[in-house]
């Protein structure tokens, strides 16, 4: 099924009954757009930060890992622009004292405008002019205000002495602040990379669509620092990986699309950017983004510390500030694009219909479910789980109803394979496998199991 078709509040439903997310804080009726990953939402991320590592880190002998604190010297968001910049428009309907981002109204009621086009005056204009109803009601439109997104908080044991730091909005930051450390402590030659994975937080003045857009996300992002003139080839060759590294993790080509940037969109230090789109059930967003930052952020950060973070080009004996190629993905946004990509109903056997997460084997929480065909044979059954468990196979066990109902709830979150110990097995040592989106069974030596399950 197309991804448009799908509806995503039987997706969240689905997900909060197998425990895959959770509303954030439930018991206490929740704090709006904060959703926590169950048991099976854990394994999920954590598989595809794993993936993300090996192919961006540990796979690229020129890319070092990284991880740095959440909380920086606020010189650090001043450096960045982020104290003076980062702010979306905002609009209030004095009718119903709401709040939206006004680029967000244009967006959706006039999809052929490009609001990057209008100033703030002309966007506030359009909107008075033109959007008489909306969100169900008349509208009296404020004029529109810069609404700053960073988080702030105070550190400090000293009431009246403590200091305003802010939660970081980005994971970049302390990849560029790093810099030096990194150069030196690797003995690295340009080009290379830094990369991590860590929260981020932003006050979105419209969270919202589960979690596409949240307070507190995950971001895994990568700096690749490089000469200015190999720059471009570096982009263009992220661009591709990156594209790649979505499909591998099982999203459909035909769910993606790349946009790129109008220079009037870029900010003010980027050369170029472009995104990966995805299709959502509300529309086509954004799902990561890849940007050249040129020198940006280490000229900046050498101004405001006063440490110059120049490299010394071996070759030529010169000094300059490398240029900055950045992947940037969002790792909530992936998840729900890998659960839209991958969840489908479907008719089977007896008019029945069966809901399948179609997720990648290597990513699903579970690769393989033990299921002993009846009580009576679980003990054996779980011997198998527990060497499968041993040779690092992410494996579930479950003895409990009948075998079609097993083999639902394990199509319905994902688990590739169903392992199905009968009364033959106690015979000729054989149990059988049974493909998930296939439904093809066969039979397999309980000892030869393990190789089967890796291949
Ligand atoms: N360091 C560059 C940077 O942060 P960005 O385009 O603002 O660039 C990168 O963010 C990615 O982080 C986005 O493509 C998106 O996947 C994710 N992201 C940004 N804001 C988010 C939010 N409020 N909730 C969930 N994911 C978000």
């Amino acid at each position: 099924m197309n991804n448009k078709n799908k509806d995503i509040q039987e997706i969240i439903n689905h997900l909060k009954a197998t425990g895959f997310v959770f509303q954030g804080s439930e018991i206490y009726g929740g704090l709006a757009n904060t959703w926590d990953y169950g048991p099976l939402g854990s394994l999920l991320s954590r598989n595809v930060k794993n993936m993300w590592w090996k192919e961006f880190i540990t796979k690229d002998p020129s890319n070092y890992a990284l991880d740095t604190k959440i909380l920086m010297n606020p010189k650090v968001w001043e450096a960045s622009g982020h104290v003076a910049n980062f702010s979306d428009p905002l609009i209030e309907n004095k009718k119903n004292n709401k709040r939206y981002r006004a680029d967000h109204i244009v967006e959706e009621l006039f999809p052929e405008i490009d609001v990057n086009k209008f100033t703030k005056k002309e966007l506030s204009d359009f909107i008075k002019e033109n959007v008489k109803k909306y969100d169900n009601s008349d509208t009296d439109w404020s004029e529109i205000k810069e609404f700053h997104l960073m988080f702030e908080t105070f550190q400090g044991v000293v009431i009246d002495k403590k200091e305003k730091i802010y939660l970081r909005p980005e994971t970049a930051q302390g990849i560029f602040v790093n810099f030096k450390n990194v150069l030196r402590s690797t003995r690295s030659k340009l080009p290379f990379g830094v990369g991590q994975i860590g929260k981020s937080f932003r006050n979105e003045v419209t969270p919202g669509n589960f979690i596409f857009r949240t307070r507190e996300f995950e971001q895994m992002e990568l700096e690749i620092f490089s000469k200015p003139e190999e720059s471009m080839e570096i982009y263009k060759k992220y661009l591709e990986k990156v594209w790649q590294f979505i499909l591998k993790l099982g999203i459909k080509e035909k769910s993606i699309r790349f946009r790129e940037h109008k220079e009037e969109e870029l900010a003010h230090y980027s050369k170029a950017t472009s995104d990966i789109e995805f299709l959502f059930p509300f529309g086509w967003g954004e799902l990561l983004g890849v940007a050249h930052r040129g020198d940006f952020d280490l000229s900046a950060h050498s101004n405001f510390s006063g440490e110059n973070l120049e490299y010394l080009d071996p070759i030529t004996n010169t000094k300059y500030l490398p240029h900055v190629i950045e992947p940037s993905i969002g790792l909530d946004r992936l998840i729900l694009a890998l659960i839209v990509d991958s969840f489908e109903k479907e008719t089977i056997e007896n008019n029945e219909t069966r809901i399948v997460l179609k997720l990648n084997k290597n990513i699903s929480p579970y690769k393989v479910a033990i299921l002993p065909l009846v009580k009576k044979l679980s003990e054996n059954a779980y011997k198998i789980f527990e060497h499968l468990l041993e040779h690092d196979i992410s494996a579930t066990f479950d003895d409990s109803g009948t075998i079609g109902k097993r083999y639902r709830r394990q199509d319905s979150i994902g688990t590739y394979y169903s392992v199905t110990y009968d009364y033959d097995s106690l015979e000729d040592g054989k149990v059988t496998v049974r493909n998930r989106d296939t439904m093809e069974q066969e039979r397999i030596e309980i000892k030869n199991l393990v190789n089967y399950l890796r291949k």
